[in-house]
C-alpha cells in the first residue's frame, strides 16, 4: 500500500478492505460515496471484475459496507451504488443498520449497448443513508434546481392566505438526470465507469460542509476527491489500480510526476485530428501559398 498527497487530500493505492481497516480512523468521516465494481465483468485497467458467484460478490460487499459504517461519524451520510440486480440486497442489508432516506435513480440519455429484445438499462440506483435521521447534514439551499411548473408558468398559489407566486426553485426529487461521461466531454478520463462531476457535486454539496472529510473507497478516476477538493472539503480516495492512481494525482493536482513519468491527460483521437487540421491550415496561411513543409 502506498499513500500520496497531503493530510487534507489523501490518495491511497491499495485494497479497500485493508486501507479502510488500517488508514481511516473510526467515526472520522462525514460523507462516504462508495461506487464499487458492479460484478458485471468490466475491465479495470486489465483486471476483469467478476466474482465466482453472486454470493461471493455480496459477501465481499458486506465486508466493506460494514467497515464504511464504522468509519462514518454518528451524523455522517453514506451514498452507495451498485448494479440494479444487486441493489435490492444492499437495501435489505443496509436498512437494518442505517436509515435509508432516498432511493435515487440516476437516469441517463442512452445505454452503451442498444437492447433489441428487452428494455435496455437507462439508469443506475444510488442509496442515500444516514446513521442518525435526526441529525445529519443536508444543505438543501446549495442544490436547488428550477421548479418548472411554478417558475415558468408564473402560477399563483391561491390556497395560501395571501396568494403567492409558486417557488421558482426546489430541492431535486429522487430521479436525477445527468449525462454519462462521454469520450468528447472535457472531464472524460480513460476509465470504463467514470461518474459525472455534476452527480458528485450534488451529493457533496448536499451532504457535507466545507472542511468536512469525504471518503471514496473505490475512487476510479477520483471524481469524488476532485469535486471534494474543489468544494473545499478534505478527502481520502482509495484505489487498487496504479493507472487510476496516476489520474487521481493529476486530477487533484497533487503531483506532476509519478515515479519518473510525467502526469499528463491522454490525448484523445479527435484532439490529434484537430491538431492535424490546424497544421494543414497554417500551410495555406503562408503569404504566397507555398507550403513550407513537404
Ligand atoms: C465503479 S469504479 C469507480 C469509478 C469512480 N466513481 C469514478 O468516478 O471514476 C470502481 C473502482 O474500484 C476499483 N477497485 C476494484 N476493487 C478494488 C479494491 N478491492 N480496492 C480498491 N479499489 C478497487 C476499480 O479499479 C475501479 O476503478
Amino acid at each position: 500500500m502506498e499513500i500520496f498527497g497531503t493530510n487534507n487530500h489523501k490518495i491511497i493505492h491499495g485494497d479497500a478492505l485493508t486501507a479502510l481497516q488500517t488508514q481511516v480512523a473510526d467515526n472520522s468521516v462525514d460523507l462516504i460515496f462508495a461506487d464499487p465494481p458492479y460484478n458485471i465483468g468490466k475491465n479495470f485497467s486489465g483486471h476483469i471484475e467478476k466474482w465466482a458467484s453472486e454470493e461471493a460478490y455480496l459477501d465481499w460487499c458486506y465486508q466493506w459496507i460494514d467497515l464504511c459504517l464504522k468509519k462514518l461519524k454518528p451524523n455522517g451520510s453514506f451514498y452507495v451504488m451498485t448494479a440494479t440486480q444487486f441493489m435490492p440486497f444492499f437495501d435489505i442489508y443496509l436498512r437494518k443498520k442505517l436509515d435509508i432516506l432516498s432511493r435515487v435513480i440516476w437516469s441517463y440519455d442512452s445505454s452503451g449497448v442498444q437492447a433489441k429484445k428487452y428494455f435496455g438499462s437507462m439508469y443506475e440506483p444510488i442509496l442515500f443513508c444516514v446513521k442518525d435521521k435526526n441529525s445529519y447534514t443536508f444543505n438543501a439551499n446549495d442544490i436547488l434546481v428550477e421548479a418548472k411548473t411554478g417558475a415558468k408558468r408564473k402560477l399563483i398559489d391561491y390556497r395560501k392566505a395571501i396568494p403567492t407566486v409558486y417557488n421558482s426553485e426546489k430541492v431535486p426529487g429522487n430521479v436525477w438526470e445527468f449525462s454519462r461521461v462521454r469520450y468528447r466531454m472535457d472531464e472524460y478520463e480513460n476509465h470504463p465507469t467514470q461518474k459525472p462531476i455534476a452527480l458528485l457535486e450534488r451529493i457533496i454539496k448536499a451532504s457535507s460542509n466545507e472542511n468536512d472529510l469525504v471518503l471514496d473507497p473505490f475512487s476510479g478516476t477520483f471524481t469524488t476527491c476532485a469535486v471534494a477538493k474543489a468544494l473545499n472539503r478534505k478527502c481520502i480516495g482509495i484505489e487498487l489500480q496504479e493507472e487510476y492512481i496516476k489520474i487521481g494525482l493529476r486530477r487533484l493536482q497533487l503531483a506532476k510526476e509519478y515515479k519518473g513519468e510525467k502526469l499528463e491527460k491522454e490525448v484523445r483521437t479527435f484532439e490529434t485530428e484537430r491538431l492535424t487540421n490546424n497544421y494543414n491550415l497554417t500551410l495555406f496561411e503562408e503569404p504566397n501559398g507555398t507550403p513550407i513543409h513537404d
